[in-house]
């Protein structure tokens, strides 16, 4: 098979790019002695997860209790839920995997942590947790210093938990231009902080997770880190180029279209729209494109119906016809792999193998 014979819009993946990039995060991880456990959300698929942990990957991240039912399936040593668990029933599912590896949670209230304990008292296991600080996102994670130490000495307390540190997201860092690199210092000192006032405090911080994609590569300048959970490096997107983390060489995934109108002089119409990309606009740029056409770099996706690309031509270098393909780059990979079935993994123009996104929809 090959890509001729693949039927669009489909989400096809460039293994030798795909294959580089989980290279370059192992070695990088390794010559730093950072734990990687890479986030699952960006690939979804169980034969990634395996490949990521044949790599040197120490575990899996997941956000989703269904998705970390899929995930044990890669077979992880270790499995961290970045997301707090709430309720009875997620509990239950989430303490049937406990018997099947070695399960961390990451929380930042004692309510949850206290249901943590419940569940895992009634199940007779231990779950590790990760105390969640917020370190500027401002989205889950208690603050720095008192509240931070107050939740975590309540963690050391609770019946079959074992607090194995703390863990943050630093997804406020999205570019790293001269700001950016300051945020990522002003990050450093803040983390050295919190472990000097554990230390003081006589709590243990084994594990110090955090890094994201964008800051992936300065991991090592932040101080105390231990671990890192990258998610978006296996393919990369518009997004990453965009934040100066990597080249558009790097981007492994594209979404490939065919132009089904060119009815409108200057404007091509191709067959994915907001089902198929995802709505997410850029997120370190006020401009409105949805994907870089990368047949036409001056082609602009602007604007999306449902099923309905709308690309600008007026700027491109070349025209097209209908029937041509397209291949289009998205901003945010991970919300538009949840949108495929299948992956087609492509080395040159030979379709080499297709994979199906286990996790996708998995959202309870
Ligand atoms: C808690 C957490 N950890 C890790 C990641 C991975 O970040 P990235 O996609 O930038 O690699 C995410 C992404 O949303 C996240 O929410």
């Amino acid at each position: 098979m090959t890509i001729t014979d693949i039927d669009t819009p489909a989400l096809i993946v460039d293994l030798a790019v795909m294959e580089r990039n989980l290279a370059r995060v192992a070695h990088y991880a390794a010559e730093h002695a950072l734990r990687l456990r890479p986030h699952t959300k960006t690939h979804k698929s169980v034969m990634i997860g395996k490949r990521q942990l044949a790599g040197g990957a120490a575990g899996l991240t997941v956000a989703k209790v269904s998705e970390a039912e899929v995930m044990v399936e890669a077979g992880p040593e270790d499995l961290l839920v970045a997301f707090p668990v709430i309720g009875r029933s997620k509990l239950e599912r989430l303490m049937r995997l406990a018997a099947k590896t070695n399960l961390t949670v990451a929380l930042d209230s004692v309510f949850a942590a206290r249901q943590l304990s419940d569940a895992a008292r009634a199940a007779q296991v231990e779950v590790g947790v990760l105390a969640e600080v917020d370190v500027g996102l401002g989205r889950v994670g208690v603050a720095p210093g008192e509240e931070l130490l107050h939740l975590a000495e309540s963690l050391e307390k609770l019946p079959h938990l074992k607090l194995r540190g703390i863990t943050f997201y630093p997804g406020h860092i999205k570019a790293l231009s001269e700001s950016g690199l300051r945020a990522l210092d002003q990050l450093s000192e803040l983390l050295r902080s919190i472990l000097a006032d554990f230390r003081r405090a006589g709590i243990e911080t084994p594990i110090v997770s955090g890094g994201s994609t964008p800051t992936l590569f300065h991991s090592h300048e932040i101080d105390g880190l231990t671990e890192i959970r990258p998610g978006t490096y296996v393919f990369n997107d518009m997004n990453t180029v965009g934040c100066g983390a990597c080249e558009l060489e790097d981007c492994a995934a594209a979404i490939l279209t065919t132009v089904v109108s060119t009815a409108h002089p200057g404007q091509m119409i191709v067959d994915g729209g907001s089902k198929t990309f995802s709505s997410d606009r850029l997120s370190a740029s006020s401009e409105v494109t949805f994907g870089r056409v990368m047949e036409a770099s001056g082609a602009r996706f602007h604007k999306m119906n449902e099923e309905h690309g709308f690309i600008d031509l007026a700027r491109a270098e070349r025209t097209f016809d209908v029937g041509e393909r397209v291949r289009v780059i998205p901003n945010h990979i991970c919300v538009a792999v949840n949108l495929h079935e299948r992956v087609y993994g492509v080395r040159g123009e030979t379709v080499e193998e297709i994979w199906t996104v286990d996790a996708r929809g998995k959202l309870q």
